[in-house]
């Protein structure tokens, strides 16, 4: 049953106004159904109209979201109020920690996006691209997905302590999206990817701290892909060697009368 009131305790700060963030408390009648972001709708529209954050698909697809719920990172649009009232009805909702507040629960994200691009997310080809598709292993089709389900919401970056405590960490995002690219097969570049990977923002920084697993909202792991491109790093040109010498045999399979 829903309860009859909730108490909705938001951070709020204004950078042109205030010169320290406070908290402002809004009570509601929430429905059955009404969401974290569904309340703060309610304030935006009935009580508060300069309550400021960020949302957009409202269906856990755009990542824009995440919030601090009660000392944990969440997508806010797929969360259910009556999910984080405490006996009391009440909630605390602060924006992602570790990042500039912009205003009220929106944060500067351009550290997160920075570190992303660092990783060259994107796809390098081979020079001679073969004639035949690339072929892809079952174990690599279960990873391509993992990271590929990734929305990029900032949930494990934020909930980082090493992102929080040390700069120039890669993070938790960026590292699974090199992962994603460096079991592509269809990329060319995982040796010279895994040499960068190695530097001092990379894999080895990771404490194994396992806040990003929780925080995840798609219930990804970015830690083992972390542990991962650490071995792979290891041994990064014979792996290359080995995806060249694999995809080719795929494509010539040797027939045996
Ligand atoms: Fe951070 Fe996750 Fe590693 S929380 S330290 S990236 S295990
Ligand atoms: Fe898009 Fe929540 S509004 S993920």
């Amino acid at each position: 049953m829903a309860p009859v009131s909730a108490t909705i305790r938001v951070q709020r700060f204004n950078p042109d106004t205030d010169d320290k963030p406070y908290y402002d408390n809004f009570d509601l009648t929430p429905e059955r159904d009404t969401t974290v972001l569904d309340a703060l709708h309610m304030i935006k529209a009935e009580q508060d109209g300069s309550l400021t954050f960020r949302r957009s698909c409202r269906h856990a697809i755009c990542g824009s979201c995440a919030m601090n719920v009660n000392g944990h990172n969440i997508l806010v649009c797929k969360t259910p109020l009556q999910d984080v009232l405490n006996k009391n009805g009440r909630v605390t909702i602060r924006p992602l920690p570790y990042l500039p507040v912009i205003k009220d629960l929106v944060v500067d994200r351009s550290s997160f996006w920075e570190q992303y691009l660092r990783v060259k997310p994107w796809l390098i080809p081979p020079e001679d691209i073969p004639e035949k598709e690339f072929r892809v292993s079952p174990e690599e089709v279960t990873a391509l997905n993992n990271a590929e389900t990734c929305i990029m919401c900032g949930a494990c970056y934020s909930a980082c302590q090493v992102i929080g405590l040390t700069k120039g960490y890669i993070g938790p995002h960026a590292l699974l999206k090199a992962f994603l690219r460096v079991k592509d097969p269809r990329d060319a570049a995982s040796a010279e990817r895994l040499a960068d990977l190695a530097g001092s923002d990379g894999v080895y920084r990771c404490h194994t701290i396992f806040n990003c697993i929780d925080a995840c909202p798609k219930d990804l792991n970015p830690t083992q892909a972390i542990e991962t491109l650490r071995k792979l790093a290891q041994k990064r040109l014979a792996y290359e060697r080995s995806r060249v010498q694999r995809q080719r045999s795929l494509q010539n399979p040797i027939v045996v009368d």
